[in-house]
């Protein structure tokens, strides 16, 4: 089969290196791709944004089937636009993807079919928001309705934090569109976990959990990030939890599904808050995490083509997942200034020989040098019998890494 990947970050060099291990796939594209996925594939300069270059591109190359890393071009219904050309493709339709595309449309979902999550309201504008916020209480979480490439979410403290959202939404409008409506949250306290799950239009298959580490410094201090590190299993996610996790949250999902006009195939991913009261929707994306792939695909020892194939043909089991029993601890190493800035063009060293797995994001390759090429650079991935030998086996590989102004945490798992 000629597959064809869209997407340049970690996540996606993780997929890359997963289907590359197939048998089915003969041929292997990543559009655009980075320097780790030059290694095991070809990448094309194509914008997954741009859909009718990629349908084009999938014609003229009679690519088997796409498989769709990031959101925003499940949003912009690439994946309709390919399956109405005949071409195979992993990930929702635009309908579907709404469920990250407007957190209004999710959380209507959500109340619709009595899946946990935070009480909510939505406004359009900052007087609507004052007379909503009156009945509140601090902390509340404001967020912007369309996707914001992870930095429209708000968590007010204080009444100084509110006014400065609510500037930032309604008088600035950073977001343009994406923020033109606003969903105003309760405050969840608990401990967050990942759940990807895989769907093929009828019943949710969930992959290992999942623990992602968002913000930039050690002991959870400091801005958010797109992702520092990640291990699996998710070490708070016990049997207890995952039972419960099922019961009422998996359920009522694909008692939702079925009851919609739409249809769901592909990864739901599931942003979960264990709580006092159970576990918590806090939101839905549409597509594989990142780092969450980087950890979860490791332990994944069935062939990722078989899956993504049953998923798009509706025949999913139980029994075709097969999982390492291991733990995954991957870190990330960002470039200086992240998550403002990023700083491109140092040299990276120690990755051929740092002995673990390593996943590229914001690297480029020139003359056969390795260098940054944005804000998280890559994470090594390390497996181990307990979360120990896999902590110190990513780490002692992370050690091994140089580059200049080189940003990691020392905690991930721990
Ligand atoms: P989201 O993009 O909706 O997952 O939000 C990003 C992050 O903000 C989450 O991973 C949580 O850490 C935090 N967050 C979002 N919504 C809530 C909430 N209702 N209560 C507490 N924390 C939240
Ligand atoms: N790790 C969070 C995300 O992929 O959205």
């Amino acid at each position: 089969m000629k597959i064809l990947i869209l997407g340049n970050g970690g996540r996606e060099h993780a997929i890359a290196w997963k289907i590359a291990q197939s048998p089915k796939c003969t041929r292997l594209q990543v559009a655009p791709g980075n320097a780790g996925t030059k290694e095991i594939a070809e990448n094309l300069a194509l914008d997954p944004m741009d859909v009718s270059a990629v349908v084009k591109h999938c014609k003229d190359n009679q690519v088997d089937l796409v498989v769709v890393g990031p959101e925003a071009p499940l949003v912009a219904g690439v994946v309709d636009r390919l399956e109405a050309e005949g071409i195979r493709a992993f990930g929702p339709k635009q309908a579907a993807a709404e469920l990250e595309g407007s957190k209004s449309f999710s959380k209507r979902f959500m109340e619709r079919h009595f899946i946990p999550t935070a009480g909510y309201s939505e406004v359009a504008s900052q007087a609507e928001a004052r007379e909503q916020l009156k009945d509140m209480q601090l902390p509340v979480v404001l967020k912007a309705d369309g996707l914001a490439a992870g930095k429209g979410v708000y968590i007010c403290l204080t009444e100084a934090d509110v006014a400065e959202a609510l500037d930032d939404l309604f008088v600035k409008e950073r977001f343009g569109e994406a923020g033109k409506l606003v969903v105003i949250e309760e405050f969840m306290e608990g401990t967050e976990a990942s759940l990807l799950c895989f769907c093929d239009g009828k019943h949710l298959y969930p992959m290992e959990s999942a623990k992602d580490h968002k913000r930039i410094f050690d002991h959870d201090l400091g801005p958010n990030t797109g992702g520092m590190g990640c291990v699996s299993p998710n070490p708070e996610v016990t049997d207890r939890w995952m039972k419960m996790i099922e019961r009422e949250i998996l359920f009522p999902i694909e008692l939702g599904f079925a009851a919609e006009p739409w249809e769901f195939k592909g990864i739901l991913f599931i942003g979960l808050m264990l709580t006092g009261d159970g576990p918590k929707v806090l939101e839905f994306n549409v597509r594989m995490g990142d780092p969450e792939t980087q950890s979860v695909l490791p332990r994944l020892k069935s062939d990722l083509v078989e899956l993504i194939e049953k998923t798009i043909d509706g025949k999913l089991r139980k029994s075709d997942f097969k999982w390492d029993r291991k733990v995954c601890v991957s870190v990330v190493a960002a470039s200086k200034g992240y998550p403002l800035t990023s700083t491109k063009g140092c040299l990276i060293e120690g990755v051929e020989s740092c002995g673990e797995l390593v996943f590229h994001a914001g690297t480029k390759s020139e003359d056969g040098k390795l260098f940054t090429n944005g804000g998280r650079v890559l994470a090594v991935s390390a497996l181990g019998s307990t979360l120990d030998k896999a902590y110190e086996k990513a780490y002692k590989a992370m050690d091994a890494i140089q580059f200049e102004g080189k940003q990691i945490r020392r905690d991930i798992g721990k």
